[in-house]
């Protein structure tokens, strides 16, 4: 019997077409909505690569820095002149220096300690409104304000406050006090980092969420490092000021004379390579008082303290320079200039920086570490353990750290022999057994 329209048109509806078969096969709709999804990620990466290639032309790069220039000649007005007398105390030397010798000694790879920088220079009351304002607490409660706020609270408030008028008046102002008595030009960087050091048990299950929105090294702890493999200028000085107290179970950890030390590191410059030397026994370790503050290079190998403390440590990170900033060669911070008291936006170095440069990336020892001798000497080592003969007691430790894994192999003794300090964030990782 031949098909009525009718029943055509119900074979039509109930067989579809080869074509609508295809597009209504689940399978071919999934692979093809995959290659959808392929193509709009390629082009999404290619933008994103032309973007990247177009953010570091000359043209954008100046265009940013003259939208920046108000602003920053803002900062510049704001700085305010600090009077107060300051004592600088010599790690290196074990003593306190005079100020003339300060720069010098810190250029040498010496680390300076600035006792009670804050009370001396007459900012606790700017302290006290920056924390107020951004944090909700006084600075005396920063130390506990993992107890107070979230995390996400946390990460969220220290992005506004370092940004933050004030903070970028602080900063200016201090290094410009710290500076002014060694030259008159001078380079600071505009963008501190309020470290909200949480001790590791708050933070370990946010680490990922914390780096993506704030990078590493600000409320979680940051391996060995120098700031140039983070695209920072290679001539930086850094000064960080204690807002709590920092010390050997929260702090940071500073390898003194170490600018010649070029550990091979990651290319993305978070860490450095797996099996290079560290030096652990031999850091200055911090050991500051809130108020109190450190100024070191910021090419010394240098790294936080695993907050095995229960306080949050809180620091304020800023940089500077005594010469015009030698760019990285993918980076240019938002650096200016006071140079004999006038403002310069460095927009041409910003621009077109002459002087770009990648940071080495060669070695695995340190020749001047190595003199000292403090490297582990195990009796007994293998995948599971470390076997140390200390002052005649044998004591094992763990092969690798229980933080991230790291090689205790490369760690050294503490100073009373009781535990072995991790390479990479100085965990004090205690022996499992003691045999007489
Ligand atoms: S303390 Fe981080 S890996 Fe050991």
């Amino acid at each position: 019997m031949m098909p009525t329209s009718e029943s055509y048109n119900q074979h039509a509806v109930h067989t579809p077409p080869g074509w609508l078969k295809q597009s209504l096969n689940p399978l071919i709709t999934v692979n093809k909505l995959a290659g959808i999804d392929h193509q709009v990620s390629k082009i999404k990466l290619n933008l994103h690569a032309i973007r990247q290639k177009l953010y570091r032309t000359p043209f954008y790069l100046w265009l940013s820095a003259m939208r920046r220039y108000r602003a920053n000649k803002a900062v510049f007005q704001s700085i305010k002149p600090l009077p107060g007398e300051l004592s600088y105390f010599s790690v290196s030397q074990q003593q306190i220096i005079p100020e003339s010798a300060a720069l010098a000694a810190i250029q040498q790879g010496d680390v300076i300690i600035v006792r009670q920088l804050i009370d001396k220079l007459g900012l606790q009351q700017d302290f006290t409104q920056l924390s107020q304002q951004y944090f909700a607490c006084d600075v005396a409660d920063l130390s506990q304000i993992h107890l107070k706020q979230t995390v996400h609270d946390i990460v969220r408030q220290a992005r506004v406050a370092r940004s933050s008028p004030l903070s970028l008046q602080l900063q200016s102002s201090i290094m410009h006090r710290l500076l002014s008595p060694h030259t008159r030009q001078m380079y600071l960087e505009l963008q501190p980092n309020i470290r909200l050091h949480l001790p590791y048990a708050f933070v370990k299950d946010h680490e990922a969420y914390i780096e993506q929105q704030i990078g590493r090294g600000k409320l979680n702890p940051h391996g060995q490092h120098k700031d140039s493999w983070r695209g920072h200028p290679k001539n930086t000085i850094n000064v960080w000021l204690a807002l709590t107290e920092a010390n050997a179970q929260n702090g940071m950890g500073i390898l003194l004379h170490s600018l010649d030390y070029h550990p091979k590191h990651d290319p993305d410059g978070q860490e450095i390579q797996p099996g290079v030397k560290t030096y652990p026994s031999q850091h200055y370790v911090t050991d500051l008082q809130a108020g109190d503050a450190v100024i070191f290079c910021a090419e010394l190998l240098h790294g936080s303290v695993i907050n095995q403390s229960g306080q949050t440590r809180v620091a304020l990170s800023m940089r500077c320079a005594v010469e015009k900033p030698q760019f990285h060669q993918k980076y240019r911070y938002n650096y200016i200039g006071v140079e004999h008291g006038r403002f310069n936006n460095l927009t041409l170095a910003k621009s077109f920086a002459p002087a770009l440069f990648v940071p080495e990336s060669t070695a695995t020892t340190f020749a001047a570490a190595e003199q000292k001798g403090s490297s582990l000497q195990p009796t007994y080592i293998d995948h599971e353990r470390i076997d140390v003969m200390v002052e005649g007691q044998l004591k094992q430790f763990p092969r690798y750290c229980p933080h991230a894994g790291a090689d205790l192999a490369l760690g050294e003794l503490s100073a009373d022999g009781n535990h072995l300090i991790c390479p990479a964030h100085r965990l004090c990782v205690k022996p499992r057994k003691c045999l007489a």
